[in-house]
């Protein structure tokens, strides 16, 4: 890509309510990538953002003149909202289940989790047959029919915090261009410099995306601002094609979010808090890997200040407990009643079982909160272990 147009186009295009604090954000976040992007677009949630990065890929594909191509290829364990469209292409099969009849045709590959590999591999030793499996859907389906690829850089609720192989990526980006297909990062949950070092995951890796869907800490909670980026390449082609983008609803761009998402910027500029992300979240890693010293902990991984922790009966054959004992709602009850929040989740095993519980503290967090926060997980597990009698407590 060439360098980046000035001024974020696409917001005109998409015919929303200009206003100069949002063409201001828009040309600012455009500039957060390594490889800036060109054009931006607002919404109120991750969800809308993933849809209209769908729509935008879409968009794309019209103004070349090949409509065909609509289908969207995205992860099991995969999680891209909660709104018909995005939960189409989310791969949770529990949140999936009530409301299938109402999804639209998806596709989806496995996920990039070594953990708990669908080919049986490890890392290290494996042939990156998760990516290859994007080049086995895309032939399958036909090449001509696909509009984009849809992925998390690292795995937010559905695998807590799985971090894939570097090279995954690499190999993602390269079935992409073999077959011209779009690949949209999902950021909502990575973005905002979660990850450490960068503010959004995908530059830890060689897969520059075409789009990226954001959301939740571009906020900091104080706003629901949500959005999309995108690259030149995009921006240029439905500035000439017959594509007109339409995604915008009331409340896009609305200047209150605007200002929101400009304070949080002025923030982590102001404080390096991508800087402190990185070496706070490395603290935290060595923490949470301490407690190995409890049977129930299978895995713990993830990157920056964005952790998971995965729970097993069996450590050695990664025994899932029985649904019914919700090992993960049970962390959650323990380590809030002593004050600690983190976030329980499920079905990380093929979508049948599997508990984990996702950590994501402030990205101000000190070393010394952090600590406070890992004893209290670590009282809260030896609480919920003696409680389940599935294991015996070190405690
Ligand atoms: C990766 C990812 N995409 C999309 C969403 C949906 O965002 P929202 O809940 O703001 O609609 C989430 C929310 O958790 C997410 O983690």
């Amino acid at each position: 890509m060439g360098p980046a147009l000035s001024g974020p186009i696409f917001l005109r295009l998409a015919g929303s309510f200009l206003s100069e604090i949002a063409e201001s954000l828009a040309e600012r976040y455009c500039r957060l990538t390594t490889e800036p992007m060109s054009g931006a677009f607002f919404s109120n949630s991750g969800s809308e953002a993933t849809e209209a990065a769908v729509k935008l890929a879409r968009t794309y594909w019209l103004s070349t003149g090949q409509s065909q191509r609509y289908k969207v290829i995205s992860r099991w364990q995969s999680y891209h909202g909660i709104t018909m469209g995005a939960l189409s292409w989310t791969g949770v099969t529990l949140r999936r289940k009530d409301f299938q009849p109402y999804l639209k045709e998806s596709f989806h590959i496995p996920p990039a989790y070594c953990y708990r590999c669908w080919f049986g591999k490890s890392p290290g030793t494996c042939d990156l047959d998760c990516a290859g499996a994007l080049e086995d859907a895309i032939l399958a389906e036909g090449p001509e029919t696909i509009a984009a690829f849809m992925a998390e850089p690292v795995v937010g609720t559905s695998i807590s915090g799985a971090v894939p192989p570097y090279e995954y990526f690499t190999r993602i980006r390269q079935i992409c261009d073999r077959y011209e297909v779009l690949y949209i990062a999902d950021e909502v949950m990575t973005g905002a410099g979660r990850t450490g070092d960068v503010f959004f995951a995908s530059d830890h890796f060689n897969a520059k995306p075409d789009i990226i869907a954001f959301g939740k800490g571009v906020g900091a909670g104080y706003y629901p601002l949500a959005g999309v980026l995108c690259n030149q390449l995009i921006i240029e082609t439905i500035s000439r094609g017959e594509g007109m983008y339409a995604a915008s609803q009331s409340h896009s761009g609305h200047p209150l979010g605007m200002a929101a998402g400009h304070a949080v910027l002025d923030y982590v500029e102001k404080n390096e808090v991508l800087h402190q992300a990185a070496k706070t979240g490395a603290h935290l890693g060595r923490r949470l890997n301490e407690l190995f010293e409890h049977p129930s902990v299978g895995d713990v991984r993830g990157l920056g200040m964005m952790w998971g922790i995965e729970f097993v009966r069996d450590r050695d054959k990664k025994l899932p407990y029985e649904p019914a004992l919700s090992f993960h709602t049970r962390i959650y009850d323990a380590a809030r009643s002593l004050g600690l929040l983190v976030l329980p989740s499920n079905g990380c095993n093929r979508g049948c079982d599997g508990d984990m519980v996702l950590f994501g503290p402030p990205l101000i967090s000190t070393d010394e909160q952090i600590d406070q926060m890992v004893d209290i997980l670590d009282r809260s597990i030896s609480q919920v272990e003696s409680e389940t009698g599935m294991m015996p407590s070190n405690h």
